[in-house]
């Protein structure tokens, strides 16, 4: 599986960070995008090349048209050659909003993260994955779909397309050998949440049948099953990651 370039969207932290790693460990050379952390993103570059792996950091806003253009070409660029894996993880802040308070720009917000972003990402990939019969495109979801998590239905909402997204897209792609699958992460303390213990999740972890959070490399592991040669039957799937929590918010 080497020599295969994936582009993990909003990979200077959080999930996408672990993500980036755990490509690259397993030989990928990999573009971490990021919108403006840059020194975040260059230090998991020295940190991935300091490992003997391939990466190269690529400031870019997943939501504009432009953006997007010159990211997958810079991309080419670096390396030499097109993304093969495509991995729509970047997400912006996350308001959680009630129903009095939240309005159609903040549906919008989420929306160009869960679907504008991967559809202009994927415009862009796709001509190289079809003429090379062979590609791999992960989108990140979210386990609140099944939730349905009161006071988010703007987040709620627009990760619920990512579900129908992803089974339309497979659908469409499998005469490419183009798989598309998506991962639903359960809660998982990242960078932006701050302190969290298993106590003070005590509430969440109720319905979590593994009783304990879970990890970024949890995440990654599975993005990185998926990318790899031995998921080649797997596609149009909604797998959730999230230690098998199943209702209650
Ligand atoms: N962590 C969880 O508990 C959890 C649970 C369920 C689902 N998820 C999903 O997992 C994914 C990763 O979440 P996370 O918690 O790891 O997020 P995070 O820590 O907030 O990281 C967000 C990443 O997106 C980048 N980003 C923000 N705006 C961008 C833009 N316009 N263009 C390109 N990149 C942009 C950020 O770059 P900068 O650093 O430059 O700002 C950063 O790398 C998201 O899709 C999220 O919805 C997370």
């Amino acid at each position: 599986m080497t020599n295969k370039v994936a582009l993990i969207t909003g990979a200077s932290r959080g999930l996408g960070k672990s993500m980036a790693v755990k490509l690259a460990e397993a030989g990928f050379k990999v573009v971490i995008n990021y919108n403006s952390n840059h020194e975040k993103a260059e230090a998991i570059v020295q940190q991935i090349r300091n490992s003997g792996g391939e990466a190269v950091a690529i400031s870019a806003d997943v939501t504009s048209e432009e953006a997007v253009k010159k990211l997958v070409a810079d991309s080419h660029e670096a390396f030499g050659q097109p993304i093969e894996i495509l991995v729509n993880n970047a997400t912006g802040p996350q308001p959680e909003l009630s129903l009095e308070e939240v309005t159609w720009d903040d549906y919008l917000d989420q929306l160009h993260f869960t679907a504008k972003a991967p559809l202009l990402l994927l415009k862009e990939v796709m001509p190289s994955m079809k003429k090379n019969q062979w590609g791999r495109v992960i989108n990140i979801g979210s386990e609140v779909v099944e939730l349905g998590n009161p006071e988010f239905s703007n987040y709620v909402t627009a990760k619920s397309a990512v579900i129908g997204m992803t089974r339309s897209w497979a659908n469409e792609l499998g005469k490419y050998n183009i798989t598309v699958n998506a991962v639903h992460p359960g809660f998982i303390p990242v960078e932006r949440h701050g302190e969290v213990t298993e106590e003070s999740a005590s509430g969440y972890l109720r319905d979590v049948p593994l009783n304990r959070l879970g990890k970024p490399d949890e995440i990654a592991n599975m993005v990185r099953f998926l990318a790899s040669k031995e998921a080649s039957f797997v596609t149009g799937q909604n797998i959730n990651v999230n230690g098998g929590k199943t209702f209650g918010v």
